[in-house]
């Protein structure tokens, strides 16, 4: 854990030290006195080591004076963003990783860009070390307390509190998607869900009985070869009308609904995916893993806002009761599926949540995240997930929030019902089929989707090239991101609460 503190600016007279530079402003604030303490010694470190502030640019004074380290970071020189702030944090994190603390001097930056650094820095420290048992303590991280120095510590607080309820939702989204299937399948997510109890979220587990009483005839299907049971949960947050008590206990109004795909492992069923690789499909429930962390965000930070979260927890699994290529199933909408390929299974969990959602909520958005195709890797990589809407100001205002956030979406197309696109996956026995072949396999993954909107205002965002990283990034340890809580609770923050 990184303990993080907030601290008045004074001069510091040793320890290890990080300090952000704007590109070209030289040195200014506590920096400044600094380098007269130190006798130019600052300057002379950043000429010798053609140090200007580019963003990213580095430069480490080892042992000056009485202090251990000094390290310097470049901003970049446009006006220091959120974003900017977290990656200073994040990059700091990282290259200080070996200390025990550190102290940044951000006594220039205002209040909030500090609690960003902060943020930065949290999110980067994140760690899954639950299965080590014999990790040497020399390749541990040590770094445990960072102090930010700044104008105005209680107001930078104030401004951290908000942010550090985000971060725990973060990295209850990366703990579940890290977590392997053999620990956590549908049952356990559901146990897992029913945690946000303790931040005042109402959740809602749907067993098996259940939706076969509600005839979520397409979810089940996909859970029919597993051994292990398939569930829906509902988490409320009712931060705008409040949750009331006993009789009084309200109801969502027009809330903001978020729906996740949940697929704890996907072994692509009778369908079965190659060998290699097919580890990765742990984190096929990253959509409802990201639901859950955002659920908990803005529970966390009481988010003046009534959202729900929905998500589909299944394994797709061969067996002898396993879905066949073929078969046809009768969905929850009373619209019936033609399942060509079983490793199409993503979709047929997500109609019936979102016909669901939009039958029990009216919500006045409907966002869904799912791993649902390596299409979208093929078309985007691992840059922007895809963003699939039938609504304009829904989709500008995910591109706004992206761009915020770093979390970036691209606009893919979505026809009408009944156009090119969308007859595709018209099936000569069933209402529809679950595939409509390789070509823009994503837009006909999202238009099977569409069928379950029933018109409503939403949006897709397919996160299969963005769940789960191979590399570092200067907020995100490799491995599972998180992607999408941030990008949504930033959604809710600008444009949905008071
Ligand atoms: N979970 C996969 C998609 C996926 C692939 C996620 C790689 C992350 C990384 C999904 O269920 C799937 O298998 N999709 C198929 C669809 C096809 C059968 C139409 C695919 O993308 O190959
Ligand atoms: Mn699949
Ligand atoms: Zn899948």
């Amino acid at each position: 854990m990184l303990d993080i503190a907030f601290a008045k600016a004074t001069l510091p007279k040793s320890g290890v030290l990080a300090i952000p530079l704007a590109e070209g402003a030289g040195l200014t604030g506590l920096a400044a006195a600094l380098d007269e303490g130190l006798e130019g010694a600052l300057t002379r470190a950043m000429e010798a080591a053609s140090f200007t502030g580019k963003k990213g640019q580095s430069a480490t004074l080892l042992a000056p004076a009485s202090f251990k380290r000094i390290f310097l970071l470049g901003l970049g020189k446009d006006s220091v963003s959120a974003r900017v702030a977290e990656e200073f944090g994040g990059a700091v994190q990282n290259a200080l990783v070996k200390e025990a603390e550190a102290t940044i001097l951000a006594d220039t930056l205002d209040a909030s860009l500090a609690a960003h650094i902060a943020l930065g820095a949290r999110l980067r420290a994140y760690r899954f070390d639950k299965y080590r048992t014999t990790q040497k303590d020399d390749d541990k991280p040590k770094l445990s307390e960072l102090t930010l120095l700044v104008a105005e510590p209680a107001k930078s607080r104030a401004a951290y509190a908000p942010l550090a309820a985000v971060a725990e939702g973060v990295e209850l989204t990366r703990n579940l998607v890290t977590e392997p299937a053999n620990e956590l399948f549908p049952e356990e997510f559901s146990r897992r869900a029913e945690g946000l109890k303790k931040l005042g979220v109402k959740v809602e587990v749907f067993a098996k009985k259940d939706l076969e009483k509600l005839g979520f005839g397409s979810l089940l299907c996909v859970g029919w070869g597993s051994a292990r049971d398939s569930y829906m949960v509902v988490m409320q947050w009712l931060g705008a009308s409040g949750p009331g008590e006993g009789k009084k206990a309200k109801k969502a109004k027009d809330p903001i609904a978020f729906i996740g795909k949940g697929v704890c492992f996907d072994t692509g069923g009778i369908s079965i995916k190659p060998a290699a690789g097919m580890e990765d499909m742990k984190w096929d429930m990253a959509g409802a893993g990201t639901v859950t962390g955002l659920m908990a965000a803005l529970a966390g930070r009481k988010a003046k806002v009534d959202a729900v979260g929905l998500i589909g927890l299944v394994e797709n699994m061969p067996s002898g009761t396993a879905i066949r290529p073929g078969d046809v199933v009768k969905s929850y909408s009373g619209q019936t599926i033609e399942v060509i390929n079983t490793d199409a299974e993503g979709r047929l969990v997500l109609a019936d949540v979102l016909y669901y959602a939009q039958q029990r909520f009216s919500p006045k958005y409907m966002v869904d995240l799912a791993t649902l195709t390596g299409a979208i890797i093929v078309g985007l990589g691992h840059e922007y997930a895809g963003m699939f809407s039938n609504n304009d100001e829904l989709a500008e205002k995910l591109i706004a929030a992206g761009k915020e956030t770093g979390e970036k979406v691209w606009r893919m197309p979505l026809a009408p019902l009944g156009e090119s696109y969308d007859k595709n996956i018209n099936s000569e026995i069933a209402d529809m089929k679950n595939i409509g072949g390789r070509p823009g396999g994503s837009i006909t993954a999202a238009q099977f989707l569409q069928r379950f909107v029933n018109g409503k205002p939403w949006a897709h965002l397919d996160i299969a090239g963005m769940a789960w990283a191979a590399k570092d990034t200067p907020t995100t340890p490799k491995g599972a991101t998180a992607f999408g809580v941030r990008l949504l609770d930033r959604l809710v923050a600008d444009n949905f609460e008071g």
